[in-house]
C-alpha cells in the first residue's frame, strides 16, 4: 500500500483517522507494517503490500465465498484490458468513462483487480478495490505499478473507509453475498451525497433453469469439491457449452432463429474458451448465489434513498442499477 491510501481508511468500529506503522518498504511501497486505531485500540496488519482487515470471526459462509473465490482468482489471475474494457462497460452501461475522471472510486469486491486497471485508464484520481478474499494478493500484483489504485482485504460488511467515495460500484458481486440488500446498502453507505452507486447483479428472470437444476448440484455437491477436480467438471461443461453454440445456436442465428438464452451464450463464445471455464466454474464454486427480480434491485436503491435510479437489462439474465445518493437536506 501507499502512504495516500491512509486519506481514505478510517476504523471500521469507530470511524477514527488510522495510525500507521511502516516496517518495510519498496519505496513508496508499504510491504509490511500496521495500521491501529488509537481510539479503540484496534490493530490490523500489512501483509505483501495489502492492508488486512477481515476479522477472525468472519460467518462462515462468508469465509467459504472468500475460500472459494480467492482460489478461483489465483486460477484466472491474467489480464486482457481491451476485453476487461468492453466487459466493464457492459455491465455497467449506465457509466461512461466521463463519470469517473478526477473521481474517487470504490470498487466493492474486485477480485483479481481487472476493473480497477479499467477504472484508472479511465483516469479516475483515486480507486479503491476492497475484497473479502486473497484475489487481493493477484490484484495487488495486477495494479502495483498504478499509483492512483490501492488494494484493501476487508468484508463489505464492514468497510475500513470513509464515506465520501463520488462513485461506487460493484461487479458480480452482492449476489454472492449473504444479505444482498444489506450488502448494497453498505456500499452505498460510503458514497457521498450527490455521488454514484452502480452494480451488476444475477437475475432471477430467465434464470429458472439455474435456480431449479443447478443450483441445488452447487449447494449439495460443487462447492465442496476440491478446485482440481471442479476445474475438470468445469471445463467438460465448458467444452460442451461451446459445441452447442457452435452447433446449434450460431446456425439458428444466421437464419433468424431467438432461441432461449440466445443472447448471453453468443456473448460467452465472443468471449473464447478460457473465460466460459471461468465462468461455469465459478458458478459451481460459488457458496452462496442470489438470483434477482428487477423488483428486488429496485427495492434496493429506494431503501437506500437513491435518486435518478434505473435497472436495465444486461444479455436478458442480469440486471445493471444505478442511482445518486440525495444531497442532504
Ligand atoms: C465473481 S467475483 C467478481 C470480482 C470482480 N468484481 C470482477 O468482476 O472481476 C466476486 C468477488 O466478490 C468477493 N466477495 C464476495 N463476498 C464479499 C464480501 N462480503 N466482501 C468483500 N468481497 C466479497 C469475492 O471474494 C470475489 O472476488
Ligand atoms: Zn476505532
Amino acid at each position: 500500500m501507499r502512504e495516500t491510501l491512509c486519506t481514505h481508511l478510517c476504523c471500521p468500529d469507530c470511524r477514527s483517522d488510522l495510525d500507521l506503522d511502516s516496517h518495510e518498504q519498496d519505496d513508496a511501497e508499504i510491504l509490511s507494517g500496521t495500521l491501529s486505531c488509537p481510539a479503540c485500540d484496534q490493530r490490523w496488519p500489512i501483509v505483501r503490500g495489502v492492508p488486512r482487515f477481515v476479522p477472525d470471526d468472519l460467518p462462515r459462509d462468508v469465509r467459504h465465498t472468500a475460500r472459494n473465490f480467492g482460489t478461483s482468482w489465483r486460477i484466472w489471475n491474467d489480464i486482457d484490458d481491451d476485453r476487461y474494457r468492453r466487459q466493464l462497460l457492459e455491465w455497467l452501461p449506465l457509466l461512461s468513462p466521463d463519470d469517473v475522471r478526477n473521481r474517487t472510486l470504490l470498487d466493492g469486491g474486485c477480485g483479481k483487480g481487472r476493473h480497477l486497471r479499467v477504472m484508472a485508464g479511465f483516469g479516475a484520481r483515486a480507486v479503491i478495490g476492497v475484497d473479502v478474499s486473497d484475489a487481493v494478493d493477484v490484484a495487488y500484483a495486477n495494479t502495483r505499478a498504478l499509483p492512483n489504485v490501492h488494494v484493501v482485504q476487508a468484508d463489505l460488511q464492514h468497510l475500513p473507509l470513509r464515506d465520501d467515495f463520488d462513485l461506487a460500484y460493484s461487479i458480480g458481486v452482492i449476489h454472492h453475498t449473504p444479505e444482498p440488500q444489506r450488502c448494497f446498502e453498505a456500499i452505498a453507505g460510503h458514497v457521498r451525497p450527490g455521488g454514484t452507486v452502480a452494480c451488476w447483479v444475477y437475475g432471477r428472470e430467465n434464470n429458472g433453469w439455474i435456480v431449479w437444476l443447478v443450483n441445488p448440484i452447487r449447494i449439495g455437491l460443487t462447492r465442496y469439491l476440491p478446485a482440481r477436480a471442479l476445474r475438470v467438471v468445469a471445463w467438460v461443461l465448458a467444452a460442451v457449452l461451446h459445441v452447442v453454440i457452435a452447433a446449434v445456436y450460431r446456425p439458428a442465428e444466421a437464419v433468424g432463429a431467438r432461441l432461449f438464452y440466445r443472447e448471453y451464450l453468443l456473448n460467452l463464445r465472443r468471449l473464447g474458451f478460457a473465460e466460459t471455464h471461468h465462468i461455469v466454474y465459478d458458478h459451481l464454486a460459488a457458496p452462496t448465489a442470489h438470483y434477482l427480480r428487477r423488483e428486488e434491485v429496485q427495492t434496493w436503491l429506494d431503501h437506500a434513498a437513491l435518486s435518478d435510479t434505473c435497472v436495465t437489462w444486461v444479455h436478458r439474465n442480469s440486471w445493471a442499477a444505478i442511482g445518486e445518493r440525495r444531497m442532504a437536506g
